[in-house]
């Protein structure tokens, strides 16, 4: 079969062999995709930083972006590269790239219209608003995060698919091809990921079709360098490139969901596939500094806090104070601490819950809400509670893209903590997310993120669970200048901010904007986190000094892979946290 695809180039695979199951499944239809060539001769690989006039993208996976700069050099569209790269990381990046899980999408078109796609995950129609605790009330450690019951309705194809069939120019075979390609032929497996493999291997265990996944045929660890195929994959995405939505939702693939579900005493039903919908939602918006702010509205709580904390931030000079200064770190963490402190009370999906979505990003409440900041004091929080910090990753992937017409696409996407649930649908070989937990399962108890929640975001069946996934646009006399996003739960919405006001206030080019030690404060647990280098211990001291309390060193916070246009140019930057890759031409 004469496809050349960029990525298997790259990996030096020859396009030859067909799982024979693949041969099996692929009907004519189907056939057509295996010549569509959207991935041809790409150029240089791996980069941290790229710029061009005619687009550039930068993911977490160096081989998404591959497949993104491809479809863009071929002729797609930012939206169509975008699409194209999150169906390749739920292949390359299986810790949170995904079609088990969920994500939004903030794109600004090229005629300046600018719309969210939300797929995030639903409780299912069976889900109960105590699920989570036994008879006595009390939360079942696991249940949440690893168990069947974990697992939200998945959104994540319904949605890639709506966009591209809105604002896309390339056909679903098209888009998926590269993705099925890199899953049927596999790819040299990275370092990084066979030591994820490695690590979790106990927590494949109790399910074979994970463990079969994500270890070699005799049961042995994966090695680097190894060829990773994912066949069950490829014939999952064989199914959606064929049949549409229908190829997840329902047949196949939905049979051994609702199979898998059952092995496991989840509550996923033909029914909830069926019924589940992407939704097309109006962006927030906000201005800072003569910039527009455009992000995503619930079910993410990440764009109202991002707006509200550059509110409270806006009538100070953060530039003259100096980043870093403890000025700036004070001001910043008690903006944090307040804006947390309203999402666990306000926050939670608008389609079941009345939230105050234009009060919180109201510039005089913002006003009203930092009026007892005092300069010289840490708030005196009287309700500091037993917050906790994560005990895995939190894993989730962000998306950036831009193109020369004018059309942006921040996507963040995720299965919640690292591999989701654990769980792999057998024979349908993707992983299943564990976003359940991002309800609040009980008032006031944490949730893996330490962030406490209630009414607003408790268990009912068919709601979408908060997020704070924080996909952003930043945008100059109506023209995008800033694309970014990040993974890391609760942080998400703090590295944004740093990103935005590291632009903006600090004038940082993208590279120094995203490199930049971070710090984080989310209101509960009281604990300023940050990383080496971005509270000096000088700062530490005059911040003690005015009482703030619980600092903790910590690596790696966030990983905001970006873009940023300046004149004519479009710079990637994949964050150097992690071993992503930017490319643009
Ligand atoms: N699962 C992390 C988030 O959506 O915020």
């Amino acid at each position: 079969m004469p496809l050349m695809c960029g990525a298997l180039e790259i990996v030096g695979e020859p396009m030859t062999s067909i799982e024979s199951d693949m041969r099996r499944q692929r009907p004519a239809a189907a056939l057509a995709l295996f010549a569509v060539v959207v991935c041809t001769a790409l150029p240089s690989y791996g980069s941290q930083e790229a710029s061009g006039r005619e687009g550039a993208v930068a993911s977490r996976s160096p081989l998404a972006t591959q497949v993104g700069i491809g479809v863009l050099r071929q002729g797609g569209n930012a939206i169509d590269a975008a699409v194209a790269m999150g169906f390749a990381l739920a292949v390359t990046h299986p810790s949170a790239g995904n079609i088990g899980g969920g994500g939004f999408m903030v794109i600004r078109l090229a005629d300046g219209e600018l719309v969210a796609n939300d797929h995030r995950e639903k409780a299912p129609l069976e889900a109960r608003r105590d699920m989570f605790q036994d008879d006595n009330g009390a939360i079942v450690e696991g249940l949440s995060t690893a168990s069947h019951l974990a697992v939200g309705v998945p959104g994540t194809v319904d949605g890639l698919l709506n966009v591209l069939r809105r604002h896309g120019t390339l056909t679903r075979q098209q888009i998926i091809a590269p993705a099925l390609a890199l899953a049927r032929d596999g790819f040299p497996l990275p370092a990084d990921l066979a030591a994820q493999f490695e690590r979790l291997r106990g927590r494949f265990e109790p399910y074979p079709a994970s463990l079969a996944k994500f270890t070699r045929d005799d049961g042995s660890p994966l090695a680097a360098g190894d060829v990773f195929r994912q066949p069950d994959l490829a014939a999952t995405l064989a199914r959606i490139a064929e049949h549409g939505r229908g190829g997840f939702y329902e047949g196949t693939t939905a049979d051994l969901i609702v199979t898998e579900m059952a092995r496991g005493g989840g509550l996923i039903s033909h029914r909830d596939l069926a019924e589940y919908r992407s939704v097309w939602r109006d962006p927030v918006r906000g201005t800072y500094r003569g910039h527009e702010i455009v992000s995503m509205p619930p079910p993410s709580s990440g764009g109202a806090l991002l707006i509200q904390m550059l509110n409270m931030l806006e009538p100070y000079d953060l530039a003259s104070l100096g980043r870093g200064s403890p000025p700036t770190v004070h001001l910043m963490v008690e903006a944090e601490r307040r804006a947390y402190a309203d999402r666990a009370e306000y926050l939670g999906d608008a389609d079941f819950y009345d939230v105050p979505l234009a009060r919180l990003m109201d510039k005089d409440y913002a006003r009203s809400r930092f009026a007892d900041f005092d300069p010289d004091a840490a708030s005196r929080s009287a309700d500091i509670g037993a917050g906790t910090w994560p005990t895995e990753s939190p894993e989730t992937t962000h998306v950036s893209v831009m193109d020369a017409h004018g059309n942006a696409v921040a996507y963040t996407t995720t299965l919640n903590l690292g591999y989701g649930s654990k769980i792999v649908v057998t024979g349908a070989g993707f992983l299943l997310n564990n976003e359940m937990d991002d309800f609040s399962s009980k008032p006031g108890v944490p949730n893996s993120f330490g962030l406490v929640g209630g009414e607003a975001n408790a268990i009912e069946p068919g709601k979408r669970m908060l997020s704070s996934m924080t996909p952003t646009l930043v945008l100059k006399g109506g023209e995008p200048v800033l694309v970014t996003g990040s993974p890391g739960g609760s942080t998400i919405i703090t590295t944004v901010l740093q990103v935005v006001t590291n632009v903006i206030d600090h004038g940082m080019d993208v590279g120094t904007a995203v490199a930049t030690p971070r710090f984080h404060h989310q209101w509960l647990p009281n604990q300023v986190r940050y990383e080496p280098g971005a509270v000096s211990a000088d700062t530490r001291t005059s911040l003690e000094k005015i009482g703030h309390v619980g600092f903790r060193e910590t690596p790696g916070i966030g990983d905001a892979n970006s873009v940023m246009r300046v004149g004519d140019e479009i710079t990637a930057r994949s964050d150097p946290r992690n071993a992503g890759a930017a490319a643009a031409y």
